[in-house]
Protein backbone atom coordinates (compact mmCIF):
# COMPACT_ATOMS: atom_id res chain seq x y z
CA UNK A 1 0.00 0.00 0.00
CA UNK A 2 0.98 3.29 -0.43
CA UNK A 3 0.00 6.24 0.80
CA UNK A 4 1.08 9.86 -0.81
CA UNK A 5 2.54 11.96 1.85
CA UNK A 6 0.49 15.15 1.89
CA UNK A 7 1.23 18.40 2.79
CA UNK A 8 -1.44 21.11 4.73
CA UNK A 9 -2.99 24.02 2.59
CA UNK A 10 -4.08 26.70 4.93
CA UNK A 11 -7.29 27.96 3.75
CA UNK A 12 -9.73 30.84 4.68
CA UNK A 13 -12.22 28.64 5.50
CA UNK A 14 -10.05 27.40 8.37
CA UNK A 15 -9.85 30.77 9.90
CA UNK A 16 -11.76 31.39 13.12
CA UNK A 17 -11.62 35.05 13.37
CA UNK A 18 -9.89 34.98 16.76
CA UNK A 19 -6.27 36.62 15.78
CA UNK A 20 -4.09 35.05 18.22
CA UNK A 21 -6.01 31.50 17.38
CA UNK A 22 -5.71 31.51 13.47
CA UNK A 23 -1.94 33.06 13.96
CA UNK A 24 -0.72 30.16 15.94
CA UNK A 25 -2.76 27.81 13.56
CA UNK A 26 -1.21 29.12 10.74
CA UNK A 27 2.56 28.66 12.15
CA UNK A 28 1.28 25.19 13.31
CA UNK A 29 0.27 24.06 9.66
CA UNK A 30 4.23 25.84 8.51
CA UNK A 31 5.65 23.68 11.07
CA UNK A 32 3.90 20.83 9.96
CA UNK A 33 5.04 21.13 6.48
CA UNK A 34 8.47 21.84 7.02
CA UNK A 35 8.28 18.08 9.17
CA UNK A 36 6.53 16.65 6.12
CA UNK A 37 9.22 18.19 4.20
CA UNK A 38 11.98 16.46 6.18
CA UNK A 39 10.18 13.28 6.53
CA UNK A 40 10.08 12.82 2.86
CA UNK A 41 13.89 12.92 2.23
CA UNK A 42 15.45 9.44 2.75
CA UNK A 43 15.10 9.29 6.69
CA UNK A 44 17.85 5.54 7.04
CA UNK A 45 20.68 7.12 8.39
CA UNK A 46 20.53 7.60 12.13
CA UNK A 47 21.53 11.68 12.25
CA UNK A 48 18.32 12.20 9.63
CA UNK A 49 16.09 9.56 12.19
CA UNK A 50 17.68 11.74 15.09
CA UNK A 51 16.77 15.22 13.51
CA UNK A 52 12.88 14.11 12.96
CA UNK A 53 12.06 12.54 16.48
CA UNK A 54 13.55 16.39 17.61
CA UNK A 55 11.14 17.90 14.99
CA UNK A 56 8.39 15.36 15.56
CA UNK A 57 8.56 16.26 19.72
CA UNK A 58 8.78 20.01 19.07
CA UNK A 59 5.37 19.73 16.89
CA UNK A 60 3.99 18.25 20.25
CA UNK A 61 5.58 21.12 22.38
CA UNK A 62 4.51 23.86 20.29
CA UNK A 63 0.55 21.65 20.20
CA UNK A 64 0.48 21.78 23.99
CA UNK A 65 1.97 25.40 23.78
CA UNK A 66 -1.00 26.31 21.46
CA UNK A 67 -3.73 24.29 23.15
CA UNK A 68 -2.77 26.10 26.57
CA UNK A 69 -3.80 29.29 25.07
CA UNK A 70 -6.74 28.11 23.59
CA UNK A 71 -7.57 27.28 27.07
CA UNK A 72 -6.71 30.65 28.83
CA UNK A 73 -8.93 32.10 26.69
CA UNK A 74 -11.66 29.97 27.68
CA UNK A 75 -11.83 30.19 30.93
CA UNK A 76 -11.19 33.47 30.86
CA UNK A 77 -14.43 33.50 28.32
CA UNK A 78 -16.45 31.48 30.55
CA UNK A 79 -17.29 29.41 28.17
CA UNK A 80 -19.37 26.07 28.80
CA UNK A 81 -17.58 23.61 26.46
CA UNK A 82 -14.47 24.33 28.24
CA UNK A 83 -14.41 20.86 29.08
CA UNK A 84 -14.99 18.58 26.09
CA UNK A 85 -12.75 21.14 24.02
CA UNK A 86 -9.44 20.46 26.99
CA UNK A 87 -10.77 16.06 26.85
CA UNK A 88 -10.18 16.81 23.17
CA UNK A 89 -7.02 18.37 23.35
CA UNK A 90 -5.68 15.99 25.94
CA UNK A 91 -6.35 12.84 23.74
CA UNK A 92 -4.63 14.59 20.57
CA UNK A 93 -1.92 15.05 22.98
CA UNK A 94 -1.96 11.34 24.23
CA UNK A 95 -2.01 10.04 20.86
CA UNK A 96 0.74 12.07 19.98
CA UNK A 97 2.74 10.40 23.23
CA UNK A 98 2.48 7.08 21.68
CA UNK A 99 3.49 8.06 18.42
CA UNK A 100 6.48 9.47 19.45
CA UNK A 101 7.02 6.36 21.89
CA UNK A 102 6.68 4.20 18.98
CA UNK A 103 9.26 6.25 16.66
CA UNK A 104 12.06 5.97 19.64
CA UNK A 105 11.91 2.51 20.20
CA UNK A 106 11.23 1.18 16.55
CA UNK A 107 13.20 3.66 14.66
CA UNK A 108 11.85 5.91 11.93
CA UNK A 109 10.10 4.03 9.17
CA UNK A 110 8.37 5.83 5.90
CA UNK A 111 5.51 4.17 7.07
CA UNK A 112 5.14 5.41 10.63
CA UNK A 113 6.07 8.89 9.12
CA UNK A 114 3.02 8.47 6.57
CA UNK A 115 0.83 7.29 10.18
CA UNK A 116 2.07 10.56 11.31
CA UNK A 117 1.49 12.76 9.08
CA UNK A 118 -1.95 11.31 8.36
CA UNK A 119 -3.01 11.73 12.11
CA UNK A 120 -1.66 15.03 12.87
CA UNK A 121 -3.32 16.47 9.69
CA UNK A 122 -6.71 14.57 9.90
CA UNK A 123 -7.15 15.47 13.49
CA UNK A 124 -5.63 19.44 13.27
CA UNK A 125 -7.83 20.54 10.25
CA UNK A 126 -10.81 18.62 11.82
CA UNK A 127 -10.47 20.26 15.08
CA UNK A 128 -10.18 23.66 13.61
CA UNK A 129 -13.18 23.15 11.62
CA UNK A 130 -15.44 21.95 14.07
CA UNK A 131 -14.56 22.51 17.62
CA UNK A 132 -12.29 25.29 17.60
CA UNK A 133 -15.20 27.34 15.61
CA UNK A 134 -17.76 26.52 18.03
CA UNK A 135 -15.47 28.57 20.45
CA UNK A 136 -15.22 31.41 18.07
CA UNK A 137 -18.19 31.55 17.69
CA UNK A 138 -19.35 31.61 21.12
CA UNK A 139 -16.89 34.85 21.54
CA UNK A 140 -18.19 36.27 18.39
CA UNK A 141 -21.66 36.32 20.21
CA UNK A 142 -20.40 37.59 23.29
CA UNK A 143 -21.14 40.69 24.22
CA UNK A 144 -18.10 43.19 24.79
CA UNK A 145 -17.31 44.42 28.61
CA UNK A 146 -17.12 47.80 29.43
FE1 LIG B 1 -6.61 25.32 17.92
FE1 LIG C 1 -8.68 23.63 20.20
Amino acid sequence: MTAEVRSVEWSVDLETGVETVDEQHRQYFNLLNHYLAKATENASGSEQAFDLLKKFKFLYEYAEEHFSSEEAIMKEAGYPGYESHRQAHLYFLEHLEELYARMKTQGFSMSLGREVNYYIIEWFVEHIRRTDKKLAGFLKAKPVEG
